[in-house]
């Protein structure tokens, strides 16, 4: 199993190339179930979670090939082009072993069904960091009109004769997932279908995005209402991802934490305010440039902030662990409330083997800065707490190693590359 190794203490210094966003590829692409054409997407990340969608969308009948491979060595290269193409759903089912490896597999269930008339889909399952049910997604496509069971661990649906059609829904929580399941089933639904307390992240909205593209009509993209005219069939598009927003959050973060200054190419700032205004409360300088968005910290202590985690635009929970990484070292005390996942403070234990000074009470985690953090072995638990070890590990003294990296390759393209082409003491150690 790799492992990655780092020597904290390097001041970052240079550009970091902002991929494409793992969180927008993923709908995406389940968005091509939806059409017997080609849909082309750009600027696609290459994650581990990319490649096992593509598998598990194989199965459904989707081909798919990848041009403008790029030259490992050069990360400026952007992201590759994927084209995928559903001539036939040749399968309706989406088995345990591929849904329970990665949950966004399972926004399958509303394309299939808009356009196959049928799905069975496996019950996720619950994750690492929290219970995670999918009653939202069901609510939503009841009311398009499906028939929906429960069958020994899957979900079994059926359209209504002539096709899902539109309807109200209103969400009764915000569900990035759930808008995402019934945004793309209304665009092959009959009539109009409302759905009210969408979720407004910028993912759901390149998907809208791409979904006009495809012959949907949908007003009311980045809003908490959308409006959806759905179309009998939908035809084929070209899209180009949006940049990650996470990935933009972490490297920032991470620059806060050393000291340095960095350009992120290809950021984009809207996409990430809050984050952005929390981390300038903490001393670091956060500057639009034409390249992207440019993050600096010299010399000055790190302030704590405290917050809480929200949907868009509020401070994104997938941040959370960068952010208490950086209040590990602040001069004085921050308070991190976590309100969308009940168990997402995994990383506690973690940073406290570096020396962090972190209480947890419920679902509030009080953080004492500390003058150091000194390196020692840490395991990676999920995607966002392991990547808030890579930042302890580059603020801390001596050696960190750690391991189960397998969970960074899901959602970090290049890592250690980006990293140390700007200077930090960082390497993967294989096998
Ligand atoms: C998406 O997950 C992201 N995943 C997550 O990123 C992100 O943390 C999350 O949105 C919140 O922003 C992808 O985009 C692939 P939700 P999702 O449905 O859609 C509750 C990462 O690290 N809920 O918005 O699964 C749920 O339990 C990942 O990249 C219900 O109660 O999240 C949670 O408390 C991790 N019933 C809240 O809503 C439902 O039917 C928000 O979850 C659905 C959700």
């Amino acid at each position: 199993m790799d492992r990655i190794r780092i020597t904290g203490g390097q001041r970052l210094k240079g550009t970091i190339p902002i991929s494409g966003a793992k969180n927008a590829a993923l709908p995406l692409m389940i968005a091509s179930l939806l059409t017997s054409d080609r849909l082309t997407l750009k600027n696609v990340p290459n994650l581990a979670d990319v490649n096992l969608l593509a598998r598990i969308l194989r199965n459904h009948g989707v081909d798919h090939s990848v041009d403008g491979k790029r030259a490992n060595a050069d990360p400026h290269l952007l992201g590759e082009t994927f084209h995928f193409t559903a001539r036939d759903i040749v399968d309706t089912t989406a088995p345990y072993e591929m849904v329970s490896r990665m949950r966004a597999s399972f926004w399958v269930l509303g394309p299939l069904l808009a356009r196959a008339g049928e799905a069975r889909v496996s019950l996720p399952g619950g994750c690492a960091i929290g219970t995670r049910p999918v009653d939202l997604h069901l609510l939503g496509l009841k009311a398009l009109g499906a028939e929906i069971d429960i069958d020994a661990g899957y979900v079994v649906a059926k359209a209504p004769k002539g096709g899902l059609r539109g309807a109200r829904v209103v969400m009764p929580k915000v569900s990035v997932g759930a808008t995402h399941n019934v945004l793309m089933a209304a665009s092959l639904a009959r009539g109009e279908t409302v759905i009210e307390n969408a979720a407004r992240e910028p993912e759901v909205a390149d998907v809208a995005q791409c979904l006009m593209k495809m012959g949907a009509k949908i007003d009311g993209i980045g809003t908490s209402t959308l409006r959806i005219e759905g179309r009998d069939r939908l035809e084929g598009a070209t899209h180009h991802v949006l940049p990650d927003r996470i990935e933009t959050g972490t490297y920032a973060f991470a620059i806060a934490a050393t000291g340095g200054d960095v350009v992120l190419e290809g950021a984009r700032k809207e996409l990430l305010e809050t984050a952005l205004d929390t981390l300038q409360q903490t001393g670091a300088t956060v500057e639009e440039t034409a390249e992207g968005v440019r993050i600096a910290r010299n010399g000055n202590a790190i302030e704590p902030v405290s917050i809480e985690t929200q949907p868009f635009p509020g401070f994104p929970t997938d941040l959370q662990a960068q952010l208490m990484a950086l209040m590990t070292r602040a001069k004085g005390t921050s308070v991190i409330r976590e309100t969308i996942f009940e168990n997402r403070f995994m990383h506690v234990q973690e940073l406290a083997r570096l020396g962090a000074d972190i209480r947890l009470h419920g679902d509030s985690a009080t953080i004492r800065g500390v003058g150091t953090l000194r390196g020692a072995p840490v395991m990676a638990t999920d995607l966002r707490a392991s990547v808030s070890l890579v930042i302890a590990g580059l603020m801390a003294d001596g050696e960190t190693m750690i391991n189960r990296v397998y969970h960074l390759d899901r959602g970090f393209e290049r890592l250690e590359e980006k990293l140390s082409r700007c200077g930090a003491h960082i390497e993967r150690l294989t096998g």
